[in-house]
């Protein structure tokens, strides 16, 4: 069956409780309910990690990726400095759609710039939750 790979980066676990003003009050728990419902109504699986740690990303894309349609993505703040997450996108040549819930060009300059974003098909950001399911209909239409 197809196969969609979401991956969430550091501090993505604390969506609730952290910074609600900018990410809101929905948790982490419940953007996956939303991922995998929006799964079903594609016809498509998941395979979801969250993890603090840029290794285990790595390890986990690395293993998931290939043959999957795509790839959606929310680094946290590796985007603004994970070479080694752009050189593993780039090695994997799986369609990327990054994701990030905030408007990180709307914010302290340094989200503004994204290195994982030149690995990526396109990027989605500031749409909050509505993102990833965005992301995942272009991804299961290509
Ligand atoms: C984020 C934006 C990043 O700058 C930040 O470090 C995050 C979350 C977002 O989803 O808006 O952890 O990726």
């Amino acid at each position: 069956m197809k196969r969609i790979v979401i991956v969430n980066g550091p501090n993505l676990n604390l969506l609730g409780k952290r910074e609600p003003k900018v990410y809101g009050t929905r948790s982490h728990a419940d953007l996956i309910k939303i991922v995998r419902a929006k799964a079903k109504e594609l016809g498509v699986t998941v395979s979801v990690l969250q993890s603090n740690h840029e290794g285990e990303i790595i390890d986990f894309l690395q293993k998931e990726g290939p043959g999957a349609l795509g790839i959606v993505i929310n680094p946290g703040a590796l985007s603004h400095y994970s070479l080694a997450i752009y050189d593993c996108l780039q090695a994997l040549e799986v369609p990327t759609v990054e994701v990030h819930l905030s408007n990180i060009h709307a914010r302290e300059e340094f989200r503004s710039k994204s290195v994982t974003a030149r690995a990526a098909k396109g990027v989605i950001t500031g749409l909050g939750f509505a993102g990833y399911g965005l992301a995942m209909e272009y991804l299961a239409e290509l």
